[in-house]
């Protein structure tokens, strides 16, 4: 009787020990997002010319390969030049620094955002301005994350914020611009790039 009351006691504390150390892990876990500073390109007309190119190739769908793994277009990037800190859980700060635009880009078929008809290529790049002529002044620094609004679902990372909307190439080679009064708040896009560009240098 004794022998069972203690091993009943024991099963009971371990219970408690295991309930306590998987809620502690909820609360305080890491974030099932990989590095978002991963995500960062620099070479983005390059990389989407070599995209666009390659669907009109073959098929209608601009379902590349992870371009950022072919060798020759990989970035040095140096994530120390990023302004980036971790909170608990997926909290995150990330910025390009002092006086960068900022811009993420997408795809529209890892987006609840609706592909445009006249769209040359299903990627979009939401803005940090609008502004992009050579000799406008730098723009704001901003924390991707919260001008994005950046979330963590289902091991991705997501947009949902698109405060000046989003550009894409129009089919008659011109810049078309989208949602500029940031209409499509709400809305998931998987983010797919990012990129800091220099105070001079042209989108
Ligand atoms: C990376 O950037 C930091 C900050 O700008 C700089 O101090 C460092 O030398 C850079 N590292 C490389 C390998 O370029
Ligand atoms: C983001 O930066 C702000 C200001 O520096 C800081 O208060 C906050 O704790 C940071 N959050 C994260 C998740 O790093
Ligand atoms: C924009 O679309 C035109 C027409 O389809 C194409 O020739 C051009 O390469 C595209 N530009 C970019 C940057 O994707």
């Amino acid at each position: 009787m004794n022998w069972f009351i203690i091993l009943s006691l024991f099963f009971i504390w371990n219970f408690q020990q295991c309930h306590c150390c998987m809620k502690w892990k909820r609360s305080a876990d890491n974030c099932e997002c990989p590095d978002i500073r991963d995500r960062y390109i620099d070479k983005w007309n390059e990389i989407k010319g070599y995209c666009c190119m390659k669907i009109r190739r073959s098929v209608d769908i601009c379902d590349c390969p992870d371009i950022r793994d072919r060798d020759d277009n990989r970035n040095e990037i140096n994530k120390t030049e990023l302004w980036y800190t971790e909170g608990p859980g997926c909290a995150r700060n990330l910025s390009c620094g002092i006086h960068y635009r900022t811009f993420l880009a997408f795809n529209f078929h890892e987006s609840e955002n609706p592909l445009p008809d006249a769209a040359s290529d299903p990627f979009a790049e939401a803005l940090s301005t609008l502004d992009l002529y050579h000799d406008t002044p730098p723009a704001r620094t901003l924390n991707l994350f919260s001008y994005y609004g950046i979330i963590c679902e289902n091991k991705d990372w997501y947009a949902t914020k698109y405060p000046l909307g989003f550009a894409y190439n129009g089919t008659d080679y011109k810049r078309k611009y989208m949602a500029t009064g940031g209409e499509y708040k709400g809305s998931k896009s998987r983010v797919w790039l990012f990129t800091c560009k220099m105070p001079r240098e042209f989108l």
